[in-house]
């Protein structure tokens, strides 16, 4: 190796040192630089076939190149490093530690979609207290303190004796006796009954009261407004089916099912083989719950209905118990967000 042989070996081997790429790189020039097996020693060992007059020359070359290597390398480590993640650096690629976004609870969500297809044909959201009077729970109701639908509604009495409401019905009372027919109402509200919670009852449930007072309403225009109603919520081939029953405060009164959502009314273990779902209570509205609000039943009727949000809640969405609704574990409500 000659001097101009080491001035190039030189120059080569700090630009390649400043452009290594990693650590690991940096150290493999450096072993093939300066280690015991790398261009160093060898450089050493060619001194003696340098022409006498050119060794000093050579001797100096070889210093200045173990020199400025040496510090090149270590000026590269140093650059590295400044660049590296130091442990507590803020890697702003990470994903964000964002809150969660809320949602509905699912009783609220299955709530605005009741309240948005009686929207659509003309009814209004009427509210009422928790909190109400025995006279528009029970009485207004056409339920009398010996009534036996009293005893099955049982419910919290307070000192005062009013009572936390053991239906969303005495919101369809308040509202007669401070608003003159037409009335086309949705009332969504708690109720409470003293009910022992098991997997389909809890003390503290939802419901939604539907109520239509004008001068002819028929047993027609619940059929149709009910059959709407079940076209919307579960599908345009549910089919709905009115049995007779008994509320005290309709006459004639009905309950109302609508084909299973499931297996389309062909029997499964959702309708326990039925093929059918009770859904709601309805009926049109007792004269007598006219008088006991001040309106004419000579000239108006109405109808009404009221049915329990969990319920269909539970259908719509295929949960299996009422109290999951209730406990609020976010890994069970984030599957309806
Ligand atoms: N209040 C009834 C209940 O809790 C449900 C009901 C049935 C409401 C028929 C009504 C109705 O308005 O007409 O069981």
């Amino acid at each position: 190796m000659q001097l101009e042989d080491l001035q190039s070996l030189t120059q080569q081997a700090l630009s390649e040192i400043e452009a290594a790429p990693s650590a690991d790189a940096l150290e493999n020039l450096r072993v093939q630089y300066l280690g015991r097996k790398g261009k160093l020693p060898e450089i050493m060992a060619s001194l003696k076939d340098v022409a006498p007059e050119d060794r000093p020359a050579f001797g100096q070359g070889a210093n200045a190149f173990k020199v400025q290597v040496t510090s090149a390398i270590q000026s590269r480590k140093d650059d590295l490093l400044s660049t590296a993640t130091p442990a507590d650096a803020l890697d702003v690629t990470l994903p964000g530690n964002a809150g969660q976004p809320g949602s509905l609870h699912p009783i609220h969500q299955i709530l605005a979609r009741v309240i948005n297809i009686f929207d659509r044909i003309g009814f209004n959201v009427a509210t009422g207290p928790d909190v109400d009077t025995v006279f528009n729970n029970f009485d207004a109701l056409n339920t009398p303190a010996d009534h036996p639908s009293r005893d099955e509604q049982d419910t919290f009495y307070l000192k005062d004796g009013s009572l936390l409401r053991t239906q969303t019905s005495p919101i369809q009372i308040r509202h007669m006796l401070n608003n003159p027919p037409p009335v086309r109402i949705i009332a969504p509200g708690r109720a409470y009954r003293r009910d022992t919670p098991d997997a389909t009852h809890s003390a503290t449930f939802h419901q939604v009261e539907g109520l239509y007072v004008a001068e002819k309403v028929s047993m027609a225009d619940l059929k149709g407004d009910l059959t709407y109603f079940a076209h919307e919520i579960v599908g345009k081939n549910t089919q709905v089916r009115f049995r007779p029953h008994f509320f005290p405060f309709t006459e004639p009164s009905v309950e109302v099912d609508f084909t299973c959502h499931v297996c389309k009314g062909k029997g499964c273990r959702v309708c326990k083989n039925s093929g059918w779902i009770e859904i709601l209570g309805a009926g049109m509205v007792d004269p007598q719950v006219f008088e006991n609000v001040g309106y004419n039943p000579e000239t108006t009727s109405g109808y009404a209905f009221g049915m329990g949000l969990e319920r269909i809640a539970m259908i719509m969405l295929e949960i299996d118990d009422i109290r999951r609704l209730y406990e609020n574990d976010a890994r069970f409500l984030r599957q309806f967000a």
